[in-house]
């Protein structure tokens, strides 16, 4: 299904990676993500819709546990662009990382061309709060970023902890630092 998903060119257009042409591309990545589940890395998740089923990928990752912040990355199969998936996964990921990791930042990237991603991360009360220079190399180029963040007080009176939230199942345990 992910390779299905991310073969799309839309899809990984902003990504260092992609788009996936073989399934041994998803395999490689899914081992990853079990060694950096066990480092305490990079929390990375399968989103799943009710009736469509899996839809996309959306992480956590870039921890400080001095500072208790971290960074959301999500990508979405663009049939499931323009749906309530990535509000609903970006509420999900941030009761997890505020009320059971004990952030007090969740910060989020976009590349400055990529008006979706960054109109997206805004409708769910990311603040933008600036644009960090030659921040990523893409193809052997320096590319700038918006760097996004929610502090664990905006996200209290947002839309975002508003919503409906139910997790089940144990969190790894090292990322209960
Ligand atoms: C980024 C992503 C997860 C967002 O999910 P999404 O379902 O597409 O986002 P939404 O539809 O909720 O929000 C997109 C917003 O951008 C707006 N938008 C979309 N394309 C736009 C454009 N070209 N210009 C201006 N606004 C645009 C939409 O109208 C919407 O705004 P609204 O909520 O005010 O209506 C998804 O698009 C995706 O997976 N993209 C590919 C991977 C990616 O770029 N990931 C992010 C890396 S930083």
């Amino acid at each position: 299904m992910l390779l299905e998903l991310a073969s799309d060119p839309e899809v990984t257009r902003w990504f260092s990676w992609g788009p996936y042409t073989e399934l041994a591309e998803p395999e490689a990545y899914i081992a990853r993500c079990a060694l950096q589940r066990e480092q305490g890395t990079q929390l990375d998740m399968l989103i799943v819709d009710h009736e469509l089923g899996p839809a996309g990928i959306i992480g956590l990752s870039e921890f400080s546990y001095r500072d208790r912040r971290c960074m959301v990355g999500t990508w979405l199969g663009s049939s499931h662009w323009g749906t309530h998936v990535n509000r609903e996964s970006k509420a999900l990921v941030a009761h997890l990382g505020f009320e059971l990791l004990d952030m007090n930042r969740i910060g989020a990237y976009s590349n400055p061309e990529n008006v979706r991603s960054t109109k997206a991360l805004e409708a769910v009360g990311y603040v933008h709060e600036g644009v960090l220079r030659d921040w990523h190399r893409h193809d052997g180029r320096f590319l700038d970023v918006n760097i996004f963040g929610m502090i664990r007080s905006d996200w209290a009176l947002g839309d975002q902890a508003s919503q409906q939230v139910k997790i089940e199942g144990e969190i790894p345990a090292a990322f209960l630092r």
